[in-house]
């Protein structure tokens, strides 16, 4: 339940010693919440993982650190101090170890953290009560990972301004592509006030970065329509929790609200009564929330109300909403998820993957600048390999967040392991070519490549009430390790998986081992026994789950992969197909376009090929399918076994959990290997070189 703030106990060591040494008494002198909030988490933290009570020093006790005071019998010394507080608040330490030139260098939620020989103290100073949170929670993790803490000197800051989350709950309490449960805001269409666990969740998130979330499902129904009413009270109660660990809350709000519950005739974004029904919407809102973040609109998509039923474009649509948070300094994020869902087979034109490029490229520039366009990571919809999507480059005026899915949808439903962020690191270090070499998306939705006011990154939630809020207990690492990553892109997948690691199960190297490399091999091993080499979409429609190689090709929501006795992939190329290739830029565009130069795992995402082709691997596609669904199968069974190396060194429930997740993955992955081996089997007529047994 507490995740990776469960502060496991550290093993006994000259670390272990550094710490009880450090970490006896800490000086606090602020009452603000946040800073409070700061103060719980560190004493339950070094309760937990030191067994020691901290003793909070009273202002007068602090001139009192001299370097030679007594060592006491458990070990803390008189002497130490940990200090944390904002700059120029009042407390001493937090004042003498920090200098001008130190404070310039922390932002608005960063923190700087020193240990001073001088002050005997190790001092967390920030700007603003979030940053002394995040600074805790630093230190913490520091502890937590058996990192020195005798020598620190470091300014933190955020390199993405916004970090969220978006939740896909829903007032009756199903949670829309929800894996872990159902929703812990919301059941029977009510708020089910369980405030201890908002504020859990609110500790968990924030611990991880995140400062940003919005609560309801992008697919606003008719209830939901009311939570900027009738319900605003609940949801100003969740708002005053997340506060205080320095997260905004945000709404997804359903564009024909003013017919809905307003009983304006209509929804039109140039209407003047329409507009004055949302200005005076916001300012109720600010009333009781006035640190509201803002509005997450799907609009014009999958049969979602939008400005388009007015004759009126995005630009129209998002400006309004626009207007009517400025003057309270909210933002509205409009999603870039718009394409048709209905395309007909016979059309080999329409193509889904141009959809948001085709519709918000020539609206670059029109937007206010409170307006943020969310993007897709990939054009389609969060494959387990998927291109990135071409609208990172396309738009040079204009704010964009990227959006992610924690929730694992297309990759494995929680139900099997995939550990996400090499796939997100992979997104964030596409040279879209934009602004020559060192243009990288991770630069574009930091806001630094094209001077952005708003910029950041978002995810889908994967957590619902199950007691280990993610399902699978090792899809909590894609939860973690997306809020390390938006708060520091840099990271690498194998450090934020070591820290949740280490702060979820203690720090066992043996069992560090095994989980980190369970984890990173993961997404590869998801890809080799699913869809082949770009294609998607070869699971069941609607649920999404298990194999179904013909679901989608035969399903009104075309989205097509057409294969037959010759060949398959989607001809995405300039000169003989959708000419999506030519959304990118330079040499990505010519990579694409070329059969020769595609990247064999996009090969069939962009290119229709007979099944005899050779990549570059050496191996033609029919005979790179099955042994890669081959191996695969085998490699899934391979994490099984690893995993009952650990029987008896991590905590048997955590042990239990997961076994039985990856027992069932295991199995999973012999019925997707057996499904997509024998429909290409049959289809394709051409045998396997190594003779394995094909249905
Ligand atoms: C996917 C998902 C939907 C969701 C949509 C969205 O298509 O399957 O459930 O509503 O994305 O992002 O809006």
């Amino acid at each position: 339940y507490n995740a990776w703030l469960s502060y496991p106990e550290l093993p006994q060591g000259s670390l272990q010693e550094q710490y009880v040494k450090w970490c006896g008494a800490v000086s606090v002198t602020e009452t603000d919440d946040t800073v409070q909030a700061a103060l719980a988490e560190w004493k339950q933290g070094v309760a937990s993982m030191l067994g020691i009570e901290v003793q909070v020093q009273a202002e007068a006790a602090l001139a009192d650190t001299a370097a030679n005071a007594p060592e006491h019998s458990d070990g803390t010394s008189a002497g130490h101090v940990i200090a944390f507080g904002t700059f120029g608040s009042g407390n001493p330490l937090i004042n003498s170890v920090f200098a001008e030139a130190d404070i310039r260098k922390v932002g608005r939620e960063g923190f700087a953290i020193r240990t001073s020989a001088e002050h005997n103290c190790i001092a967390v100073g920030a700007s603003a009560p979030a940053g002394v949170l995040y600074g805790v929670f630093h230190l913490l993790r520091l502890i937590g990972t058996l990192q020195p803490i005798a020598a620190l000197d470091e300014a933190v800051n955020p390199v993405n301004s916004l970090r969220m989350i978006n939740h896909w709950d829903n007032f009756d309490g199903s949670v829309e592509r929800g894996y872990a449960g159902r929703s812990f805001f919301y059941e029977n269409n009510r708020f089910i006030g369980d405030m201890e666990r908002v504020r859990d969740y609110a500790r968990l998130m924030s611990s991880a970065g995140i400062n940003a979330i919005a609560i309801n499902n992008v697919n606003v129904h008719a209830l939901e329509t009311l939570f900027i009413s009738e319900y605003l009270p609940q949801v100003a109660e969740i708002a005053d929790k997340f506060r205080v660990y320095g997260i905004r809350l945000f709404l997804s709000v359903n564009f024909a609200g003013p017919m809905q519950e307003g009983g304006v005739g209509t929804a039109d974004p140039l209407d003047p009564g329409v507009r004055t029904w949302w200005q005076n919407k916001a300012a109720e809102i600010y009333q009781v929330i006035p640190d509201f973040g803002g509005f997450v609109v799907k609009a014009d998509s999958e049969n979602r109300p939008g400005p388009f039923t007015y004759g009126r474009d995005h630009a129209d649509g998002a400006n309004m909403l626009a207007e009517a948070l400025e003057p309270f300094g909210g933002i509205v994020i409009w999603r870039c998820f718009v394409y048709n869902c209905k395309q007909d087979w016979r059309d080999r034109k329409t193509d889904r993957a141009r959809a948001a490029y085709d519709h918000f490229k020539p609206l670059d520039g029109r937007f206010k600048d409170n307006v943020i366009l969310q993007i897709k990571n990939g054009p389609m919809d969060f494959q387990v390999r998927e291109p990135v999507s071409p609208l990172f480059g396309a738009l040079t005026q204009t704010n964009q967040i990227i959006e992610f899915q924690i929730a694992q949808e297309y990759t494995g439903q929680q139900r099997h392991v995939c550990y996400l962020v090499p796939q997100w690191k992979e997104v964030l270090e596409f040279q879209t070519l934009a602004k020559g070499e060192a243009s990288p998306v991770k630069r574009i939705v930091d806001g630094s490549l094209w001077g952005n006011r708003h910029s950041g990154i978002a995810a889908v939630s994967n957590t619902g009430n199950d007691i280990n809020w993610t399902g699978h207990l090792l899809a909590q690492a894609n939860l973690y390790g997306y809020g390390r990553l938006a708060w520091n892109p840099e990271l690498s997948a194998e450090a934020i998986a070591a820290e949740w690691i280490a702060l979820t199960f203690g720090s066992n190297p043996e069992v560090a081992d095994v989980i980190s490399r369970i984890l990173l091999d993961s997404w590869e091993i998801y890809e080799s026994y699913t869809a082949p080499l770009g294609v998607g979409w070869m699971i069941n429609p609607e649920h999404h789950y298990g194999p179904n190689v013909d679901g989608y090709e035969y399903s009104q929501w075309g989205t097509y992969h057409y294969a037959d006795n010759r060949g398959i992939g989607v001809d995405r190329t300039v000169k003989t197909g959708t000419g999506y290739s030519a959304q990118y830029i330079g040499s990505n565009a010519a990579r694409y376009e070329s059969l020769e130069e595609c990247p064999d795992e996009l090969l069939l995402f962009f290119h229709h090929v007979p099944y005899t082709h050779v990549l570059h691997s050496g191996k033609t596609v029919i005979q790179h399918i099955y042994d890669t669904h081959f191996e695969g199968a085998q490699r899934a069974e391979g994490l099984l076994s690893s995993w009952q190396t650990l029987k008896d060194k991590v905590r048997e429930d955590l042990y239990v959990q997961v076994e039985q997740r990856l027992t069932g993955q295991a199995a999973h992955a012999k019925e997707w290997r057996d499904q997509i081996n024998t429909y290409f089997y049959r289809k394709s007529g051409i045998e396997d070189q190594a003779s394995r047994t094909i249905y």
